[in-house]
């Protein structure tokens, strides 16, 4: 599985012969000007939530690739009224899908559409494929859910918000780290605004004390599991 950091919250994901995008706000980022969204390919574009920093370019990537929209029901629900495929899921719930099994996760956070429209409860994805397995926090703060992860699976990677402010810091996501049992963790939402900044060295020594690992990778660049 290779998982490539596309700014912000967005992830393209190469699992199984299958393309994913996850939470893709790309456009809109002076961080990820180096990405040209009609050049991505997908499958799938999984959406944590329906806050405007995680679907601005959905539209555009499922209309470009005929992916389907995977979220909670609400999300599947208002793309589908523009003529986008999806496949609705509610927390808690697993699905096989071709390149392996997602479970809909919960998030503590908020989700209203950019027009103040209801948007479903926030989630995140865990994903369980022949590859390797991974969590996908979405935004969120620290939360005991998180160990109920480690009873369902073993992970590889956790992929979580380390920006603080709109979500938990680093100092949050290194428990969470504890929570999930993986001690990889991919940092994510962070840098993108003034709100969100963090001095990626002292977040990385902040993991490296408790022996785990922080990622933070330039928009771009990959990771391999
Ligand atoms: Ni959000
Ligand atoms: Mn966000």
């Amino acid at each position: 599985m290779k998982i490539t950091y596309l700014g912000h919250a967005s992830l393209a994901i190469e699992v199984a012969g299958k393309n994913l995008i996850v939470d893709p706000f790309i456009s809109a980022n002076p961080l990820a000007n180096s990405i040209d969204i009609l050049s991505l390919k997908a499958d799938y574009i999984l959406v944590t939530h329906a806050h405007q920093d995680h679907i601005l370019d959905v539209e555009t990537i499922a209309k470009n690739t005929g992916a389907k929209v995977v979220s909670n029901y609400e999300i599947v629900t208002h793309f589908g009224t523009k003529s986008i495929e999806g496949h609705p899921m509610n927390h808690g719930g697993s699905w096989q899908f071709d390149f392996g099994l997602v479970t809909y996760t919960n998030a503590i956070h908020s989700s209203s559409f950019p027009d103040g429209s209801y948007g479903g409860q926030p989630g995140g994805f865990i994903l369980q494929t022949a590859e390797g397995n991974i969590y996908i926090a979405g935004d969120t703060a620290l939360t005991y859910d998180m160990k109920t992860i480690p009873l369902q699976t073993k992970l590889n990677l956790a992929i979580l918000p380390v920006g603080d402010n709109f979500t938990m810091g680093f100092e949050s996501a290194c428990i969470a780290a504890d929570f999930v049992q993986c001690k990889r963790v991919l940092g994510y939402h962070f840098d993108t605004f003034g709100y969100i900044e963090i001095a990626h060295q002292k977040a990385i020594n902040h993991f490296k004390k408790s022996g785990k690992e922080l990622l933070l990778l330039p928009v771009g660049e990959s990771v391999e599991v």
